[in-house]
């Protein structure tokens, strides 16, 4: 792997607007290094400042404060030397609404030196049918397909894909993932932003967790996980179950949550005495625990634990 990071932000700062009580602190001292030739998840809640970041990276936005360099160039100021280096799939689209999908793909291929084969990117992302149809008139999934092919058509060195799967089918998502572990395998640095756990674990080399315009924490997924307790005993039942009473059954320091409406985590080092404790206190409560199961923490755990489990605004 190539020494050098592909992306180094230090201490980001990024405020929307003017007036001093509008003001929105979107990045508030972010830092990130990532590596290049590796998949990097950016994950985090909705409003914790990732399109803001990924944005600055790519140009589109000048920082308030810190350092930004991308492929070791400053987005801002070298800007003609670093975008024919980068692909950027925006979350807005930032695709022209009214070119014919497949001409805006070939136009923008010949802007490259050493572009993709068109036909077989058109073919493997399933827009062969979407030809002359404007940009507009696709389906929102045709679109999302669109915005990718033209992030990688000209083979950059980094891609920037901001939420590429969000309102895909699963399978217009697993070619996606496929193509995105083929730029891997060709030495290009992904970095993706995504909402599925799932999608962060099967793609990425190392995930970076942001909330509230900070990286909270950076690693493989592996690492992640194994920050807490090692594994949990989950089951469902129905929502709502008051869990103090198994809580005082269980050895001291052990947690129960409802982690959603419905299904209970228990975390504690799970050994048979605590599963007859469980299934002891389920009995006892009148309930069938249903998919009752040991399990490693999950992606999803960890960033629930780390984000909180309200809703952001
Ligand atoms: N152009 C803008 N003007 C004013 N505020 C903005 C603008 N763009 C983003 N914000 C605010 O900055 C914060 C961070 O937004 P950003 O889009 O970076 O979040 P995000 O992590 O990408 O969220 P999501 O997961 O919903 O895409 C939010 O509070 C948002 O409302
Ligand atoms: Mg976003």
């Amino acid at each position: 792997m190539n020494p050098v990071p592909a992306v180094q932000i230090a201490g980001l700062v990024k405020r929307y607007g003017t007036a001093p009580k509008n003001r929105v602190v979107a990045v508030d001292g972010l830092d990130l290094t990532i590596a290049a030739g590796a998949i990097t998840a950016v994950l985090g809640p909705n409003g914790a400042g990732k399109t803001t970041t990924i944005e600055t990276c790519e140009g589109y936005r000048r920082p308030d404060a810190g350092t930004v360099r991308v492929l070791g160039l400053d987005p801002v100021t070298q800007s003609a030397a670093l975008r024919p280096r980068i692909g950027v799939m925006l979350q807005s689209g930032g695709v022209y609404a009214g070119a014919r999908a497949v001409e805006m793909l070939r136009h923008t291929a010949k802007l490259h030196a050493h572009p993709l084969d068109v036909d077989a990117l058109v073919e493997r992302l399933g827009l062969g049918s979407c030809g002359r149809t404007t940009y507009r008139r696709l389906s929102g999934g045709q679109q999302q397909r669109l915005a990718l092919a033209m992030a990688v058509v000209g083979r950059p060195e980094l891609v920037f894909l901001d939420e590429p799967t969000a309102g895909l089918d699963p399978q217009a998502r697993r070619a996606t993932w496929d193509l995105v572990r083929d730029l891997r395998r060709d030495g290009v640095t992904v970095v993706v932003t995504t909402h599925h756990m799932d999608e962060a674990e099967q793609l990425a080399d190392r995930v970076a967790i942001v909330d509230r315009g900070k990286v909270i924490t950076e690693g493989t997924t592996e690492e992640l996980c194994r920050g807490g307790a090692e594994d949990s005993l989950r089951f469902d039942g129905p929502p709502g179950l008051d869990l103090g009473p198994l809580v005082k059954e269980l050895p001291e320091g052990a947690t129960a949550v409802e982690t959603t409406p419905g299904s209970y985590r228990v975390e504690a080092p799970v050994d048979p005495k605590l599963l007859a404790t469980v299934t002891g206190w389920c009995a006892a409560a009148g309930v069938l625990p249903e998919r009752l199961s040991v399990q490693r923490r999950s992606l999803e755990d960890v960033f629930l634990d780390l984000t909180g489990r309200e809703l952001r605004s």
